[in-house]
């Protein structure tokens, strides 16, 4: 058996990580260690918490007591666990100092010590890049993050680097696009626009809408980290894209035509302080080991707009019935979406 640790499994694309690890890799087993912060959810694991291949330990990444032990039995480490969301980086920056860049030093510490460590995965991002106006970003190109979630995991991502400069823990780092598939929280755009579409609820855009993200199906990720932790090279940096790049006023269309709903549901909203107005990958390193993105952009778009279709009892909860994601919408929307009114 290898002994593979998840941190931040139970949010989106960790959860998704595990099952695609436990269905594909028969030899593995997998620790899932998650705080369960507001995006953790135990729900998220459904159909795999009682897989005898599968433990799940809740417990904070910068908790060393609970965190140590764990890398020490393990063979491989995925760190996907973070605060993600950039508006509530806005809002209040501190959980993501402690988890993003102090957490990720508690799991680094650990893995020095690690007898059995092969891959020490650090999950990081295409936003440490910053705002890209043309072309592609390599994954040598100067780091320019410019909100304090991009700025946390862009530490965390240096930190990683260095902690194989220095002691050879062997850290690779991967630095994703936007991902976009089932079980994303619903406060990021893709998941956010399709429930209140549902529900016929105004879809915030923020801006001019000309905002460009490159989107990646969750599971592209996965097959794209399953074939790093085999073939990357210790210390490198890959990039992982989608290679769908759109705006952001074209992806809402889209999802209004694909749930059938009026255009007159987008309400252009003030801006996001600091947006960056594209990111874009040169994924040719990652591409030259063999891969590519399976997920047509079409199809993948309509196959999540139809899982939040089916999955009311997944999403229903959080928007409706959790006081504290009820709080985290007035404050992010309730002043733009009234400002948006009076400016009609
Ligand atoms: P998410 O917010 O859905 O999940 C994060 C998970 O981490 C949650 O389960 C949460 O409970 C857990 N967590 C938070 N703080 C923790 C702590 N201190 N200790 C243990 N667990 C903790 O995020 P996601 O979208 O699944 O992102 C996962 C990773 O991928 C993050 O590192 C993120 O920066 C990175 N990433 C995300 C995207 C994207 O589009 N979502 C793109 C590129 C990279
Ligand atoms: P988001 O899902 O927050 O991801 P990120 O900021 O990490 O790229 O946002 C994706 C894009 O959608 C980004 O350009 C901001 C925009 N957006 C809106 O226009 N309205 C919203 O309510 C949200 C959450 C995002």
């Amino acid at each position: 058996m290898v002994n593979v640790l998840v941190t931040g499994g139970a949010g989106f694309i960790g959860s998704n990580f595990v099952r695609y690890a436990l269905e594909t890799h028969p030899d593995w087993h997998v620790t899932t260690l998650d705080k369960l912060t507001y995006a953790g959810r135990l729900e998220n694991l459904a159909g795999i918490l009682d897989d005898p291949r599968h433990r799940f330990v809740r417990g904070d990444i910068a908790d060393r007591d609970v965190a140590a032990p764990l890398v020490t039995e393990s063979e491989i480490v995925l760190n996907f666990a973070a605060e993600t969301h950039v508006d509530r980086s806005i809002l209040d920056a501190g959980a993501f100092i402690t988890t993003d860049v102090y957490g990720t030093f508690v799991l680094l510490e650990a893995a020095r010590q690690a007898p059995h460590l092969k891959r020490f995965v650090q999950i990081s991002t295409d936003e440490v890049y910053g705002s890209v106006a043309e072309g592609a970003s390599r994954e040598t190109d100067e780091l320019r993050p410019r909100n304090p979630y991009s700025a946390s995991k862009a530490g965390a991502d240096r930190l990683a680097y260095s902690y194989w400069a220095t002691y050879r823990v062997p850290v690779i780092i991967t630095r994703a696009s936007n991902n976009y598939g089932p079980y994303q929280f619903p406060e990021k755009v893709i998941p956010l626009f399709i429930t209140n579409a549902i529900d016929g609820l105004p879809l915030p855009l923020y801006g001019d809408g000309l905002n460009v993200r490159d989107w990646l199906h969750v599971r592209d990720h996965g097959r794209a980290l399953d074939l790093l932790i085999d073939r990357a090279e210790s210390g490198e940096v890959y990039n992982i894209g989608g290679g769908n790049e759109i705006r952001n006023i074209d992806l809402t269309r889209r999802i209004l035509q694909l749930l059938g709903r009026s255009e007159t549901l987008i309400r252009p909203v003030p801006d996001r302080p600091g947006h960056d107005r594209r990111y874009c990958l040169d994924t040719t390193r990652l591409r030259s080991l063999g891969w590519t993105p399976a997920a047509d952009f079409a199809d993948g778009l309509a196959e999540t707009v139809a899982w939040y279709e089916n999955r009311g009892d997944w999403w229903r909860p959080i928007k409706q019935q959790d006081a504290a994601f009820r709080e985290y919408y007035d404050v992010q929307y309730g002043r733009r979406l009234a400002e948006s009114h009076k400016s009609a």
